[in-house]
């Protein structure tokens, strides 16, 4: 089908959650080049929302894709699984963590580590089962994860949320503490916020938070699904920071583009689960932990991770000279290759339009912020190429007051 075809029937037979969606079916992928069902070819700063960290066609991961479908994909974690087991080896290995448990995408892990630590307290008689989360944050869909996500947007058609939940207002230790009840039991936040705008919190405020829940006796939960498995230049965030998590989720990047997410979580609360309080059919199947597993190899093995820090470095360094040089971009801001610009005034979905034009696939987050999230090998010569592209449609949209489209 071309994608007038495919636009038109997406139109009758799906849901319209995605509204009109930027007009282009990508067909193929391989490095960081996608190519679209009509022929045309673009370099990708997206990933699939920071999924495709290996970009397209890793040879060692497809690889190891076609060596598990050839062997087996789905038993049922009835059964002890070897790829589930080695890669929550790895994952405690390189993290804080003691144990680990595998879901299918983010959102479930959040809930899964929600459920934990009301599980954690439950066992201990005590009556304490309220996260905090912040005010802007993104944890999910589900409708226990849309009540955690402190945004009235995705809040307000599904009232009455669940309860348990309190949303406070981000970077105020203050206010924090102030939220901090009887009943609570955890605070749950992401170092950067994602979707949020590509948002950095301070060392000073995240080491705040992890002082207050220590004060407190709560438990500290960091949501790497956006951040984790290398995409801000150390395997997860949270180090950046000089903090130790009690409870970390991960999605996105864990699998390069086949879904699996995780629970990690260091003892005494990774034990509190018992036999039968959780469970799930598909998560940490053969196939997904065989993808977690070339990963990891990749990222640790191949130089990818150590790449980051100098890739990281280009393109903050390109982003922000196109700053010194157009006032209309406000700030540049992020971790690692999660960076956003952040716009005056300017529509973001008319810039990232234009650079689609130019063959360049760029992603927004919240109102005024284009969202950076390039494959984790992503070149130099790529990245000027970009640059070039993100000067230009600048230069357009301040001189017409919109990008030439
Ligand atoms: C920080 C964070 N948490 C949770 C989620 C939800 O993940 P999923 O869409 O896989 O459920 C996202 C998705 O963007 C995210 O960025």
């Amino acid at each position: 089908m071309d994608i007038k075809q495919i636009a038109a029937l997406d139109e009758q037979v799906y849901f319209h959650t995605f509204g009109a969606r930027q007009n282009v079916a990508f067909a193929s992928g391989s490095g960081c080049t996608l190519t679209d069902t009509e022929g045309k070819q673009y370099t990708d700063f997206f990933a699939g929302i920071a999924v495709n960290s290996l970009g397209y066609c890793y040879p060692a991961f497809q690889a190891a894709m076609h060596a598990q479908l050839d062997r087996i994909l789905h038993t049922s974690s009835v059964f002890y699984i070897e790829n589930q087991t080695l890669l929550a080896q790895q994952l405690v290995e390189n993290s804080f963590a003691d144990r680990v448990f595998f879901a299918s995408t983010g959102a479930e892990a959040n809930e899964g580590a929600v459920k934990l630590v009301r599980k954690f307290f439950y066992a201990r008689q005590e009556n304490r089962y309220e996260v905090i989360t912040l005010n802007n944050s993104f944890h999910g869909r589900t409708l226990a994860m849309v009540a955690a996500t402190g945004q009235e947007k995705y809040q307000k058609p599904y009232h009455p949320l669940p309860e348990g939940f309190v949303n406070v207002t981000p970077g105020d230790l203050s206010a924090l503490e102030a939220a901090i009840g009887e009943h609570t039991a955890a605070v749950l936040l992401e170092v950067l916020q994602g979707e949020g705008g590509v948002v950095p919190f301070s060392k000073a405020y995240i080491q705040g938070v992890e002082a207050l829940c220590r004060k407190h006796g709560i438990l500290f939960m960091v949501d790497e699904v956006q951040t984790g498995i290398g995409r801000t230049g150390k395997l997860f965030a949270y180090e950046h920071y000089g903090v130790t998590p009690d409870v970390v989720t991960l999605a996105k990047a864990l699998g390069n583009g086949i879904p699996i997410s995780a629970i990690l979580a260091r003892e005494p609360f990774a034990s509190a689960f018992t036999p039968g309080d959780h469970g799930t059919t598909f998560g940490g199947n053969p196939f997904s932990c065989a993808a977690g597993l070339a990963v990891m190899d990749a990222l640790l093995n191949d130089g990818i991770l150590s790449g980051v820090a100098a890739k990281s470095d280009y393109l903050r360094g390109g982003l922000e000279d196109l700053a010194r040089k157009h006032p209309v971009v406000k700030q540049v801001r992020g971790l690692g290759l999660l960076l956003g610009m952040e716009l005056d005034t300017v529509p973001v979905a008319q810039i990232v339009a234009a650079l689609q034009k130019k063959g360049f696939v760029v992603g927004s987050a919240a109102r005024n912020t284009l969202r950076f999230a390039p494959p984790l090998i992503i070149s130099s010569a790529e990245m000027d190429a970009l640059f070039a592209a993100l000067d230009e449609t600048l230069t357009e949209v301040s001189s017409h007051g919109s990008a030439d489209l």
